[in-house]
């Protein structure tokens, strides 16, 4: 599908109605949305331009040009400094165009001051991993080493040739990075983890890629992906072995949804800095096309990660649905490439939007008897991971009788009722079964990042068993980000958005004996298949 009908005109001004809320709203003091006016904005897009008649052999020429305008870069670098601009920004989350990079810095070239863009702080970091001292969160904080901005001046003095050899036709020596990349700014310290990488930080990305471009997926084309291929990603602070987590989820997810993008880590980043790193008239820069770069401790210098839900892919997600640019299925596209990738029949991988369509027409799929219905009957199919082999888990007695509970309930209503322990199962079971469950439980913990593959629908589910007392965001905001209704139990009691406990890991949280009460569950599973917990 294609995105809105709209110009690009058009996209950039509803952008700049978004920056400016997110001025209003003060996450950053000195940031004036006036500089997002469009022509600054508006770089030519070659190949969103119509094609000529190629059956017309007159236009030939036109169309060649057309192509060869496609495949080489729409800005000139060997002569011009275009000025770097901000398509979009949340804290953690900015998307540029025209950003460069010399000897490790990022450079805003720009004939604007800075205090037109937001503080360095909410852009970027050092890169360090995070801890919770005074000396660490100080070590955090970006310098002009990180980010800096000059002026086109500048950048002609340090990149450009001079006026004689300029006249004699020489170049600028920067040097183009085409196409989209991602830059990830974050070390190791939690980017090797499937909740992390995938759950937050892809999910964060993906907001912030598809908002930033206005893609409305429509339940119709839910599956293709219709925004701008993201070319390559780059991890400056993180080796090889530091964005992989130990199931191998990560890269499965990462060539499954993305087959054709590139991944650089640390050393290629170094290789990037050496080559820019002389002086003088050997001074170089690289030129991205297009960057969006994210940075978790700048996303925590924001309010609502920093001060409310914890979760990076928070700045993104909100900036992108407060001025309207995230559809019900924005992340439709991803979850179904995983699907298919992984041999997820269509049937399945469209139980959402199945769903939704009878909702719209007042008839309950899931009670569904008549034959002769337009609507396929839905199966409820309830997915209860089973953590007993893992550290933390559930009182034995307890996990027992909820078994017993959720078997009982299954059989007297015809419900699916899956019991898995995840590592007994390959990557595509997993998948399989989490594809089609319309309730998943599960203790606090990695195994309910599977939530991010389920199909959300009105009675869709995330039932998190905590150790009570015990509360953390992770789950219970990506339920929601994705349209899933999420229950914290504790024991024989719940919480729900938005009346939510206060984040806390008390004694016990971890452990081995964890409560739950079985009726507890087997209620609000009732209660949500029977339409009364929307
Ligand atoms: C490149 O960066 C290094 C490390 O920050 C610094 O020591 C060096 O002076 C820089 N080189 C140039 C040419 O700026
Ligand atoms: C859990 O709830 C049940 C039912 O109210 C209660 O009997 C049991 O003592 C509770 N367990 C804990 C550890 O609080």
């Amino acid at each position: 599908m294609i995105p809105r009908a709209r110009t690009m005109r058009d996209a950039v001004l509803v952008l700049v109605g978004a920056l400016s809320m997110h001025v209003a709203t003060s996450f950053f003091g000195a940031f004036r949305p006036d500089m997002y006016s469009p022509d600054t904005l508006s770089t030519p897009e070659a190949h969103q331009q119509p094609l000529s008649d190629p059956s017309d052999a007159r236009n030939e020429a036109a169309l060649l040009k057309s192509l060869q305008q496609w495949k080489t870069s729409t800005v000139d670098v060997t002569h011009d400094f275009p000025e770097t601009s901000m398509d979009a920004h949340a804290p953690g989350w900015t998307v540029f165009r025209n950003l460069y990079m010399a000897n490790g810095t990022l450079y805003v070239v720009t004939s604007r001051p800075s205090s037109d863009f937001p503080d360095i702080q909410y852009i970027t970091s050092t890169g360090l991993a995070a801890e919770n001292t005074p000396e660490n969160i100080a070590a955090r904080m970006p310098t002009d080493k990180e980010l800096s901005f000059i002026t086109p001046e500048q950048a002609k003095r340090r990149w450009g040739p001079t006026s004689q050899a300029q006249a004699k036709g020489a170049r600028n020596r920067v040097h183009n990075v085409r196409g989209n990349t991602i830059l990830f700014n974050d070390p190791d310290q939690f980017l090797n983890h499937y909740y992390h990488f995938c759950a937050e930080l892809w999910l964060g990305a993906w907001a912030m890629w598809q908002g930033v471009h206005d893609v409305h997926v429509p339940a119709s084309s839910a599956g293709e992906m219709t925004a701008p291929p993201i070319d390559r990603i780059i991890f400056p602070h993180t080796d090889l072995q530091g964005w992989r987590d130990r199931p191998g989820f990560n890269a499965y997810f990462l060539r499954a949804a993305f087959p054709s993008l590139s991944a650089e880590v640390d050393m290629d980043w170094e290789d990037r800095v050496a080559a820019t790193s002389g002086a003088g008239s050997d001074a170089r820069a690289w030129h991205f096309d297009k960057v969006m770069l994210t940075d978790r401790s700048a996303a925590f210098r924001g309010s609502i990660c920093g001060a409310q839900v914890h979760r990076t892919a928070a700045e993104a997600f909100y900036a992108m649905k407060q001025v309207n640019r995230l559809s019900r299925w924005w992340w439709e596209p991803v979850r179904r490439a995983v699907l298919t990738f992984a041999g997820v029949d269509q049937g399945t991988q469209e139980i959402g939007t199945r769903v939704e369509k009878a909702d719209k027409e007042k008839v309950d799929p899931y009670a569904l008897q008549a034959a002769d219905s337009v609507f396929p009957q839905e199966k409820v199919v309830i997915t209860y991971i089973d953590r007993q082999g893992v550290r933390r888990h559930l009182v034995d007695e307890d996990h027992e009788y909820l078994v017993r509970e959720l078997k009982t309930l299954a059989d007297t209503n015809g419900y699916e009722l899956n019991v898995i322990r995840a590592e007994t199962l390959t990557k595509e079971q997993q998948l399989d079964v989490v594809a089609r469950t319309t309730i998943l439980i599960g203790v606090h913990g990695n195994g309910l990042s599977h939530l991010i593959m389920m199909s959300p629908t009105p009675i869709s589910t995330v039932i998190e068993l905590f150790f009570p007392g015990g509360f953390a965001h992770d789950y219970e905001w990506t339920a929601r980000a994705l349209g899933h209704k999420h229950f914290a139990i504790w024991n024989d009691t719940y919480h729900t958005h938005p009346n939510l406990p206060w984040v806390a890991y008390p004694e016990g949280f971890q452990g081995t004996r964890i409560p739950v009460y079985a009726p507890n569950v087997i209620d609000i599973i009732k209660d949500r298949v029977a339409g009364k917990l929307r």
